[in-house]
């Protein structure tokens, strides 16, 4: 099968890509890529001369280049993780987000109608749901949710996930949507909290938390969502969504301390919150637990634990980020 990874020089995409190469090495792999400042060719130096494997530095948005790809590779499946992904950046420059999220979404969905493929798979966020409140730990998002979002991020997302799903119903295109929860692990931009708060203690700078921290989020280590992607299309249904989580609440205000805590240093320090800060976010994930048998393999603190021995052991990947 071959296979195309979009966006996979970034976090989520390039561990995706590691994960199938270990664990399906008879599939092949292109990589389409535009190596923007969260895209790092660095990253996938290990695999670059695998036969298996080939590397495209083209942009989603560019049709003419998508094009290209799509005639000579002709892929089976398409994996979309290419996106503008972070909600502060969005926030000063939302253009981006809407042009490369929503308008790059519809430029694969329309190579993939034109060539034919055996299913279209976009990367999607818990964060379309919008938040819940902090005194209601009863409530989670489920695939029912209604859409309710709060960032421009957010919004692209969901803008995406409607047309995907227009696509199905339109045009019949084989899709499956995937709605993660907040990924942890090796190779992620150091603008993201985790890697952020382990670099800032590791070169004893304080650790900014957004307003009083007590945001909650839902963490999954990476390798948990790569496997719960490969088990969504190879055996989810077309035109269904799945919610992915790892059971893990925590404060934002926990998450540092217990990063400061394994490492044995770091001060924390608040800073004014993001403008439009959502409070909770928290995934019911029943639905891929029941239907595909998928569950997350990894306990927070040993994931947090093994993502901070990376940071420690690889300055190599992160010095020439930070220099920038
Ligand atoms: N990180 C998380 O916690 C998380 C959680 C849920 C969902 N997601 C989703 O997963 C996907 C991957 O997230 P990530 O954290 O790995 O992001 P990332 O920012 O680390 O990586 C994004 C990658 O996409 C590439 N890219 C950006 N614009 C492009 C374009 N126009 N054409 C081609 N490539 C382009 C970048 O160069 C980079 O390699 C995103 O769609 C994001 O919305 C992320």
């Amino acid at each position: 099968m071959k296979i195309l990874v979009t966006g996979g020089a970034g976090f989520i995409g390039s561990n995706f890509i590691f994960y199938l190469l270990k664990n399906h090495p008879e599939d092949e792999i292109i990589c389409l890529d535009a190596l923007t400042y969260a895209g790092n060719r660095a990253t996938l130096s290990a695999i670059e001369n695998q036969e298996n494997f080939h590397f495209y530095l083209a942009d989603i948005t560019d049709a003419q280049a998508v094009k290209n790809l799509f005639e000579i590779e002709k892929p089976d499946i398409v994996v979309n993780f290419a996106a503008e992904s972070h909600v502060d950046r969005s926030i000063t420059d939302p253009g981006l987000f809407l042009k490369t999220n929503i308008l790059g979404t519809q430029i694969l969905m329309d190579n993939c109608r034109e060539f034919g493929i055996r299913r279209f798979h976009q990367v999607s966020t818990d964060e379309v749901y919008g938040d819940l409140p902090l005194d209601r730990p009863d409530l989670l998002f489920t695939e029912k949710t209604p859409l309710h979002t709060s960032s421009p991020y957010s919004a692209s997302k969901a803008s995406a996930d409607l047309l995907v799903m227009a696509y199905y119903r339109t045009y019949h295109l084989p899709v499956t949507i995937s709605r993660c929860s907040n990924n942890y692990g090796p190779y992620q931009f150091p603008e993201k909290l985790i890697p952020l708060m382990i670099l800032r203690a590791l070169n004893n700078e304080p650790l900014p938390v957004y307003g009083d921290g007590k945001n909650i989020r839902d963490w999954l280590f990476v390798e948990d969502h790569c496997s719960a992607i490969d088990c969504i299309f190879r055996h989810g249904k077309e035109g269904e969504i799945y919610n992915i989580g790892g059971n893990n609440e925590k404060s934002n205000l926990e998450v540092v301390q217990t990063i400061i805590d394994i490492l044995g240093k770091g001060k924390i320090t608040f800073v004014e919150d993001r403008k439009g800060h959502d409070r909770r976010y928290a995934i019911n994930a029943a639905k891929i637990k029941n239907t595909l048998g998928w569950v997350p393999a990894t306990d927070f603190i040993k994931g947090l634990t093994k993502t901070i021995q990376w940071y420690v052991e690889n300055n190599i990947w992160w010095g020439p980020i930070l220099k920038k």
